[in-house]
């Protein structure tokens, strides 16, 4: 995997292996307390190296009641804060304390990640409005102190220190204020706000400064995916917002253990027909209508060299990649077996591409999509894990208005009868019909999912 080098702080090689299993032996010697309850464990460099992940009971059991479900019902996927009420629970659902009881059942004493995806920014998800959230672009302060810091308080409690608590620090924010602000064809006024008032940076530096004093809190901030900031114009401008986001409020780039891509999205983790770098009859695949200039065409390419711009914009040189895979594998009878024909560029993409989307910008609900890579760790070079942190079977948004109380809008990409906008090239959206709202269960999306696995089940 990625090299060896200790991180910043604080990180094994500052009291590792041995050395610390000895300070913790010793610490229980005077209290009398247990030496696993004594102390966090020292982070490591990969989490999720020689540990197992928690599967989340409320997901496995809507899966294991689909007809096949059981077949996937025992894998690990995100446990979502996608609102302050989640942390007590939703209509008597779990909430957090009970996944972390949960968690340390499930670990029997051995190494466990739990997999926390952190969401509920002020003006959440400025450009879509699918999962607009509960707190308005103002509402920085509620932010704090309803949501973050309780969310804190709980995973510092000492009964949760040998869990590995991994946190995904708020999705589908930074990328929109480099890409949909004012300036560019995709401007949407609702980033131009986030962007002028700061709360998605402050929001974002100060989840990363609480969770990073918990030592054994992992922080990934979320990357987008290759079919949003690939291009040279968003590549490296994303990297240093994030780099600014990570030194706001008090916070400092080592409280970031790593990034993730591809959360919820569907961009392929290895397009295996083509590169970025093949080209037909003298012309570069990177002028075809599909790859349109980026410079990836799927997300392990990018993400391993994403990694690198992270590190020069100031992050640790050991940060390492998680690519959710929970539903880019594109398989099932539309997926193509070969490389597309040499007749020019936009024949030989558009043959052998296995992401079978109408355009990289659709998101919702894909038509076709199938789960993809099981979750495993270190899967390659740069790449701590791929896992499914969107929750497969949980829709995207509703295809059509559903009145509700989760601050849920209704957004047409969801609408398979939509014509588009600029955000996906004037596209229709490609997304399933009959779709609830973003959260919610979607048995026919599961079921598609499924019989689309690739690898196959
Ligand atoms: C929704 C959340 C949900 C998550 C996982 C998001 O799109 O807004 O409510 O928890 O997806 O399914």
């Amino acid at each position: 995997m990625r090299s060896a080098s200790v991180r910043g702080t604080p990180r094994k090689g500052l009291m590792g292996g041995v050395a610390a299993a000895v300070a913790l032996a010793s610490v229980s010697l005077f209290t009398g307390a247990p030496a696993s309850s004594a102390a966090p464990a020292p982070r490591v460099d990969n989490p999720y190296s020689g540990a197992r992940v928690y599967v989340n009971p409320e997901w496995s059991a809507k899966a294991a009641a689909e007809p096949g479900g059981d077949r996937i019902a025992n894998q690990p996927t995100g446990v979502w804060l996608d609102r302050i009420a989640a942390i007590e629970g939703v209509n008597g659902g779990m909430g957090l304390r009970d996944h972390l009881d949960e968690a340390v059942s499930q670990s029997g004493g051995q190494p466990l990640v739990i997999q926390l995806v952190v969401y509920d920014l002020p003006g959440r998800d400025c450009a879509a409005l699918a999962s607009n959230g509960e707190l308005g672009p103002d509402e920085l302060p509620r932010y704090k102190s309803e949501f973050i810091d309780p969310i804190a308080a709980i995973l510092a409690d000492p009964a949760y220190a040998d869990l590995r608590i991994l946190t995904v620090v708020e999705i589908d924010s930074l990328p929109n204020l480099v890409t949909n602000t004012s300036g560019r064809p995709t401007a949407v006024p609702a980033c131009d706000v986030m962007k002028q008032n700061g709360n998605y940076v402050k929001g974002i530096g100060y989840a990363l400064s609480k969770f990073g004093a918990i030592e054994n809190v992992y922080n990934y901030l979320d990357s987008a995916h290759h079919g949003w900031i690939g291009w040279d114009d968003n590549f490296g401008a994303s990297a240093e917002l994030f780099a600014e986001a990570a030194r706001a409020e008090g916070s400092t780039p080592a409280n970031v253990h790593g990034f993730i891509t591809n959360t919820a999205n569907y961009s392929p983790t290895r397009e295996p027909h083509f590169t970025i770098d093949d080209s037909v009859n003298g012309t570069s695949v990177r002028q075809s209508k599909w790859v349109d200039w980026n410079r990836y065409v799927d997300e392990l390419t990018f993400a391993q060299a994403f990694r690198q711009r992270l590190v020069q914009a100031g992050f640790d040189s050991g940060v390492g990649m998680l690519i959710d895979t929970s539903r880019n594998g594109w398989g099932g009878s539309a997926r193509p077996t070969g490389p597309g024909p040499r007749t020019n560029v936009d024949e030989y993409v558009n043959g052998g591409r296995i992401d079978r989307r109408i355009h990289p910008g659709n998101w919702c609900n894909q038509s076709g999509a199938g789960l993809g890579e099981r979750p495993a760790a270190a899967p390659a070079s740069g790449i701590d894990a791929y896992v499914w942190m969107k929750p497969p079977g949980e829709s995207d948004g509703a295809s059509e208005e559903i009145p509700n109380e989760e601050g849920k809008g209704f957004d047409r990409m969801c609408d398979p009868t939509y014509e588009g906008n600029p955000l996906n090239g004037n596209n229709p959206p490609g997304s399933l019909p009959d779709a609830p709202l973003s959260g919610h269960w979607f048995s026919a999306q599961f079921q598609e999912l499924m019989a689309n696995a690739y690898p196959p089940l």
